[in-house]
């Protein structure tokens, strides 16, 4: 059993939770189990607004371990995608993957392939791609873990932002304290149980 007795409710209403715990506690798990991508053993995730239960998989955006990219569309194209996927008018989305691409630092790489970028750009891009989404939830799996201080405080500052904005709840597995220390609440996995 990798999760055992986890039991908690994420308001959406521009709140921040930090998911902390050693490699291997079950971070990504949780955050899989979460957004709809693995199914638990037993027990039930919900996304309820007011009293309707609302399907998951179209609440969240994802910030994976792994960028998941399309490697032969741009930088910017990439960005749209999440939210072109959701059915949104095309000028929309790409006005405003622009702007967040300028906001983490990409848009001198707006037009390159994806495969070409750096993997620290390639994150940047995997948040900006979330941050575009607009979805209620953004759940991301260590978002700055390969980059440098100064770049990972500007994403962290746009995830944080939109959060505040746009009133969604973002979920953030981090092995990084300091921005842990920046969600309104902290959630530490330790053998696969909450503490
Ligand atoms: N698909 C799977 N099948 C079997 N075991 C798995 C699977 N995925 C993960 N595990 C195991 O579950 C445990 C928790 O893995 P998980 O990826 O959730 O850890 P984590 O806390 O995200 O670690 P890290 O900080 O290294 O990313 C690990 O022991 C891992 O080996
Ligand atoms: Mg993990």
């Amino acid at each position: 059993m990798i999760l055992s007795d986890i039991d908690f409710t994420i308001d959406a209403g521009g709140t921040s939770v930090a998911v902390v715990g050693p490699s291997g506690s079950g971070k990504t798990t949780l955050l899989s189990i979460l957004g709809g991508l693995l199914v638990p053993s037993s027990g039930s995730v919900y996304v309820r607004e007011g009293d309707r239960q609302l399907a998951v998989a179209r609440q969240v955006s994802w910030v994976l371990q792994t960028a998941n990219l399309l490697p032969r569309r741009s930088a910017r194209d990439n960005a749209a995608m999440a939210a072109l996927a959701r059915g949104e008018p095309l000028g929309d989305v790409l006005n405003r993957a622009n702007l967040v691409l300028e906001q983490v630092g990409l848009s001198s790489v707006a037009d390159k392939p994806a495969r070409f970028l750096s993997g620290g750009e390639a994150q940047r891009l995997s948040v900006a791609r979330a941050v575009t989404s607009r979805t209620p939830f953004i759940l991301a799996d260590e978002p700055t873990g390969q980059l440098d201080d100064r770049r990972s405080d500007q994403v962290a500052d746009v995830l944080f932002g939109v959060t505040r904005t746009f009133n969604c709840g973002l979920v953030l597995v981090t092995h990084d304290h300091a921005l842990a220390r920046r969600c309104d609440r902290v959630l530490t996995l330790s053998n696969g149980r909450l503490r």
